[in-house]
């Protein structure tokens, strides 16, 4: 079967790499089927894009907010028109389950709505002088063209989370999507350019980290740079910046705790651990990857927690009863044995799963059991190392305080939940946990667009995303001082 060969958006014209070198989008799930190829840009295509992308600013800039709102409003027509093409697609190029693939995309529509809305909003302030007849205010400005670098884990969501505000405040963009996930940011791509963009007010260079990623955070041309993914690469694009002062905003890996406590409704504790550690494979930066449970109900909720675990329909995550898919590719799933031997070594306890998956169709993907590790030290590295798969660390503890000293004790701080009936110790834990994001009673995993989301420590620098604050990392404020 022939493979559908696709573009980068330049301009508003779909384009080969100069180089004429292409890669391919292959299914995790079966890697006999290739999803698409696309092409590997260098630098010169990138600068094609940011110079294309330079051209188009003054006219966007100038647009006003709420005409440039109409084309994000439009475009969230249009993906949910398609929602069952494009769910479809996400799944089979990504692996998480077709449920979760409707649920992202809706994610997208949600977004794109949400930000075509919200600029038509009042976007300064007039703040009264000390002299007479001097008429002071604030307003907000684009900053210029910005590069967006995406991760696969949600590759039409998080594309639509950075790509929908900046456009709506003004800037124009080059998209560089994960190269294991691609096509459902081009549709994405696709779809806001059919609302008659103007041509390079959006552009997309497909390619790898090294190759298009990084010349396209170096140019000189590009004023900001949004990305999500780890935090080794995070860091090296925030020396890249930081050299020519460009604004930066990371977000980055997680080793999220869900903290149960033993007054802790056993049902709610299990469901929100196995939802957050195990849902979409344990790809998302919001995963829960350690529990940290009170001694006293630890027995009840293990017992529960390894039944539902051991249970969990692995397969082809396209089909409608699958629970959990593969991996995105081979080294995501070496990564994750690479830890379940480490966490042997270290000599914690495999309670459940951990063995690959290779019967029939399934030795065409990337499959592996969830697992479960019991009697993990905090201090070792399964403890405090992302892991980024379906592998939860269980650390025992003696009460509330030790259970907060030892969720904090990481390096990275996105996410953390906490299990309990009692209101007091909910609340203190939200005062407490060193984290940018804290969940009671609720997965650690599945965040709303309308708040704002980011992380502490080494997990985020930088502005928030997503709500109202996703503006302030994509504007500038302008202070006008004005005698009358
Ligand atoms: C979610 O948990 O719903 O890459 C979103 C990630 C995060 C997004 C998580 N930036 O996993």
């Amino acid at each position: 079967m022939s493979v559908p060969t696709h573009g980068n958006l330049i301009d508003g014209a779909w384009v080969p790499a100069r180089g004429g070198a292409t890669f391919d989008d292959v299914n995790p799930a079966d890697t006999s089927d290739v999803v698409g190829r696309l092409p590997a840009s260098e630098a010169a295509d990138v600068d094609d894009a940011v110079r294309a992308a330079t051209r188009a600013l003054p006219g966007w800039a100038r647009t006003p907010a709420p005409v440039r709102g109409r084309h994000l409003l439009r475009a969230a027509q249009a993906v949910e028109r398609r929602l069952p093409e494009l769910a479809d697609l996400l799944s089979r190029e990504e692996g998480k389950t077709i449920a979760e693939a409707r649920g992202e995309v809706t994610r997208a529509v949600r977004i794109l709505e949400y930000f075509g809305g919200e600029r038509a909003r009042p976007s300064g302030s007039v703040i009264p002088s000390e002299r007479e007849r001097v008429f002071m205010y604030t307003k907000r400005q684009p900053l210029g063209v910005v590069a967006l670098v995406t991760p696969w884990n949600f590759p039409i969501a998080i594309p639509a989370w950075k790509t929908a505000p900046a456009l709506v405040c003004g800037n124009t963009v080059v998209l560089k999507p994960a190269e294991q996930a691609p096509l459902t940011a081009l549709r994405l791509c696709e779809i806001l350019q059919e609302t008659d963009l103007p041509p390079g007010v959006l552009n997309v260079v497909f390619g790898s980290g090294p190759d298009a990623g990084a010349p396209l955070v170096a140019h000189p041309g590009v004023r900001a740079v949004s990305f999500t993914g780890s935090d080794v690469v995070g860091r090296e694009i925030a020396q890249v910046t930081a050299r020519r002062l460009a604004r930066l905003q990371l977000e980055m890996g997680g080793k999220n705790p869900t903290v149960v406590l033993a007054d802790a409704d056993v049902d709610t504790a299990v469901e929100c651990t196995l939802n957050a550690a195990f849902y979409s494979t344990g790809q998302r930066c919001t995963a829960t990857s350690r529990a940290v449970v009170e001694k006293a109900i630890l027995p009840e909720f293990l017992d529960r927690l390894v039944a539902r675990t051991a249970a969990l329909r692995i397969g082809d995550p396209r089909q409608a009863e699958t629970q959990m898919g593969p991996a995105i590719d081979a080294a995501q799933l070496e990564t994750t044995l690479r830890y379940l031997d480490l966490g042997r070594q270290e000599g914690a306890r495999l309670v459940t799963g951990g063995e690959r998956l290779t019967e029939g169709a399934l030795g065409r993907g990337h499959f592996l059991r969830p697992a479960i590790f019991t009697g993990v030290l905090p201090d070792s590295r399964l403890a405090q190392e992302e892991v980024f798969g379906p592998l939860l660390a269980v650390l025992e503890v003696d009460g509330f305080d030790q259970a907060v000293q030892v969720a904090n004790a990481v390096r990275f701080g996105l996410s953390a939940t906490i299990c309990t009936r009692d209101l007091a110790r909910a609340l203190d834990y939200v005062e407490r946990a060193e984290a940018g994001m804290v969940m009671v009673n609720l997965p650690s995993a599945g965040v709303e667009f309308q708040i704002p989301f980011g992380g502490l420590k080494d997990s985020s620098s930088g502005a928030r995303e997503q709500g109202p604050a996703a503006a302030e990392f994509f504007t500038e404020t302008k202070t006008v001082y004005m005698k009358y």
